[in-house]
């Protein structure tokens, strides 16, 4: 009954051999692609080119302007917030006027539209992270964003992975003050896979069910 030409058996058996072989390259090249493709949210090291050369080493460090004076959204609100260029024009309508950089500070500042900085940090729309607890809480800027007063350029410090978000919630001893009052934050779904009024977008479907899924999903 064997009606198969033997160029046929040969590829035949060949298949039986090589297709797992090559779902298992066609895995490989999926994973690799993905994992260099991946977001940029996730790469630590994470640093766009601005729009002007700002310095937090010059301002934030020599000259010691606190984190609060630009960020004063941290303590409260969920966002930290990156400051309109009127704050920054609180002292260049007189501070280094003949530079270039602050010539189209200036520009800016004047169009009435604000500064296309790149946004180096950010988490998916799935997950809400709020400043206030932990801030408020004692835990320093640095702790998460390194030490950003010493950079000229400011680069992604953090991993933006649940792991290490979780990894701090188990055990906050290290990032909080010595004194401090609290031990952990939250390890429930909910407390970062919350409806969240401050995004855009709808929530993905498996995270509508996630309470029943506690217990089995990890
Ligand atoms: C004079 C204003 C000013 C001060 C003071 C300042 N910053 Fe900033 N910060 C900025 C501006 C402008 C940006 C956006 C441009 C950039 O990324 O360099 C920024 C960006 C950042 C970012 C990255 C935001 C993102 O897109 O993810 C972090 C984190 C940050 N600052 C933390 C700090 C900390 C911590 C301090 C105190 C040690 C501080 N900043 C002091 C103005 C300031
Ligand atoms: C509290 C005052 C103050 C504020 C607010 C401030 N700066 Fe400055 N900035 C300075 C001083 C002082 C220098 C000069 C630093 C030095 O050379 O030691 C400077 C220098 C600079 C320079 C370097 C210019 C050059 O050509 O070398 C840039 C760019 C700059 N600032 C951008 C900004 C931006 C953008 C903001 C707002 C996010 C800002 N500054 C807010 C005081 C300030
Ligand atoms: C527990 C870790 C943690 C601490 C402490 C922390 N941040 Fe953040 N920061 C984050 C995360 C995570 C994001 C990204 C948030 C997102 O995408 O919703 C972020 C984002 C930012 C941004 C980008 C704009 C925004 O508001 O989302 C700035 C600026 C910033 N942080 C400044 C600060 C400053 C200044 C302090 C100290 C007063 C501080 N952060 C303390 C974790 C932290
Ligand atoms: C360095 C330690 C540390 C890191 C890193 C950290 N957290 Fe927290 N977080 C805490 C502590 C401590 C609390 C509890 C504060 C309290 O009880 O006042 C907390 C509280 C929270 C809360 C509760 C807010 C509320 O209103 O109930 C959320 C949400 C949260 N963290 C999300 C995140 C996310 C998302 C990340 C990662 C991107 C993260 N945290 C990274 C220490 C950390
Ligand atoms: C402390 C904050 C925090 C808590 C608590 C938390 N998550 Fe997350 N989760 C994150 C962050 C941050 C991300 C995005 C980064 C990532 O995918 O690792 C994420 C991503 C996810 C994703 C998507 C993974 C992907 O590939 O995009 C799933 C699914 C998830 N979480 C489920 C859960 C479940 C189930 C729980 C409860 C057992 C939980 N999370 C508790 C912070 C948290």
């Amino acid at each position: 009954m064997n009606d198969r030409t033997p160029t046929a058996q040969l590829f035949l058996a060949f298949g039986h051999g090589i297709l797992p072989a090559g779902a298992t390259a066609v895995l490989l090249t999926i994973l690799t692609v993905g994992w260099f493709t991946q977001p940029d949210r996730f790469q630590r090291g994470y640093s766009p080119a601005q729009p002007i050369p700002y310095s937090h080493r010059l301002h934030a460090g020599i000259h010691k302007i606190p984190c609060l004076y630009c960020h004063t959204n941290a303590r409260r609100s969920r966002h930290a917030g990156v400051p309109a260029v009127s704050t920054c024009m609180n002292c260049h309508t007189v501070t280094m006027t003949a530079s270039p950089h602050i010539q189209k500070l200036t520009a800016v500042f004047n169009s009435g539209q604000p500064m296309n900085w790149k946004r180096i940090h950010s988490l998916p729309d799935h997950v809400y992270f709020d400043h206030r607890p932990h801030v408020n809480g004692g835990i320093e800027c640095q702790t998460c964003h390194g030490e950003i007063q010493s950079l000229d350029v400011v680069s992604q410090h953090m991993s933006m992975r649940m792991g290490n978000c979780l990894g701090c919630h188990r055990d906050a001893h290290d990032g909080l003050p010595s004194d401090s009052e609290i031990q952990e934050g939250p390890e429930h779904c909910n407390a970062c896979h919350r409806r969240n009024p401050y995004k855009r977008h709808g929530y993905p479907a498996w995270m509508t069910s996630l309470e029943s899924q506690e217990a089995s999903r990890f």
